[in-house]
């Protein structure tokens, strides 16, 4: 849980009142918007200055159709999640984190961005104006989305002159189809996510569009999603699409490092803490191909997955069990590191879950 992790809790917000849960089929909540009662909104003008910022009713947002996000993908966006306890508390995971990562972003997509305290602060306020649409605990997470986004009229390259701060929530279960089962990944040879220089180390907007294509590709052979290859040698691993991927051999556990083109992922982090707080070496480093497909056991990491465990890799046509004669991550999966490490309180025992998850 969250202590385990040595993570403080950053909001501690009494809520006993269960009867007012929305009622929704919460054992069946996959990935997919859920529109709540609120959003927060602020704006930041030329001065540099965002405004206080309001809860407003959850809905459509206008834009000029010159806005700088439309037209130039001038955006950031977030991803956190907040969780029901037992007690009755509702508990934010490491939200500082976030607001420090779209800080760094900003920098690099030439956007002012919030202050800390006004984007946990936002975060609060949003999740209390939707909390009863925080899901019963165990049975999923309220996931948060912050947006920061070009939203000033521009016509010529050049960033916007006006920005806008957006936050809206949904309540989510599992991000893959899967659950907490093995997922298949294939790699992607031709395709690459980020390069180096580029805007891979941090959340814009386009780098998820950049990877729909392979994504879709992956999805229609029955894969689980991409996992991409480092543009200058194709070989070192880099991150699947919406989430970091780490290698576990022995007692040894490594994971791509931070070098600007991946997502520095708060779950990474968090992961790599409770590994080494477990005994476990970790290495951040470039990770190759072949290590990966030698490892014993390999896992994913990120906000909208949590952890999920890798059952086969597909590289240039191979898939995993054809490299080494047998699947030998999924066993190791179940029962090791990542059935031990679960960020929410109690696993949800939704449909995809097994009795061990
Ligand atoms: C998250 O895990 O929060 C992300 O932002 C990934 C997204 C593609 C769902």
């Amino acid at each position: 849980d969250h202590t385990a992790v040595g993570c403080q809790a950053s909001v501690a917000t009494k809520y006993m009142e269960t009867d007012d849960i929305v009622d929704l089929d919460w054992e069946n909540l996959g990935f997919g918007l859920v529109d709540t009662d609120f959003m927060y909104m602020a704006k930041c003008g030329p001065d540099g200055n965002f405004s206080n910022g309001e809860i407003l009713p959850f809905g459509p947002i206008a834009l000029s159709p010159s806005a700088g996000v439309l037209n130039y993908g001038q955006g950031l966006f977030e991803g956190l999640k907040a969780y029901r306890k037992t007690d009755g508390y509702i508990l934010l995971f490491r939200p500082e984190e976030n607001a420090v990562r779209m800080k760094n972003g900003s920098d690099r997509m030439c956007m002012p961005a919030p202050s800390v305290e006004q984007f946990v602060d936002a975060v609060k306020q949003t999740v209390l104006a939707n909390k009863r649409w925080v899901p019963p605990t165990g049975k999923g997470s309220l996931y948060i989305r912050p947006l920061l986004i070009g939203s000033g009229a521009i016509l010529g390259l050049a960033p916007a002159p006006e920005y806008t701060f957006l936050i809206y929530v949904s309540p989510v279960g599992n991000y893959f189809k899967e659950g907490l089962a093995p997922i298949n990944l294939i790699i992607e040879d031709n395709f690459h996510r980020a390069a180096p220089g580029g805007t891979g180390g941090v959340k814009t907007i386009g780098n998820y569009a950049s990877v729909l294509k392979a994504q879709r590709t992956a999805k229609e052979k029955g894969y689980s999603d991409v996992l991409y290859l480092d543009a200058v040698h194709n070989k070192y691993l880099e991150e699947v699409s919406s989430c970091n991927i780490f290698v576990v051999k022995g007692n040894a556990i490594s994971t791509p490092a931070i070098e600007g083109t991946i997502l520095p992922g708060i779950t990474r982090k968090s992961i790599i803490e409770v590994a080494e707080s477990k005994g476990y070496k970790v290495e951040e480093r470039h990770v190759s191909v072949d290590e990966l497909l030698d490892a014993d056991e390999v896992f994913c990491t990120g906000t909208a997955v949590v952890v999920s465990p890798v059952g086969s890799i597909t590289y240039k046509g191979k898939s995993s069990s054809a490299f080494q004669g047998r699947v030998r991550w999924q066993p190791r999966s179940r029962r090791g590191l990542t059935a031990a490490i679960h960020l929410a309180d109690k696993p949800p025992d939704g449909p995809h879950r097994g009795s061990d998850g």
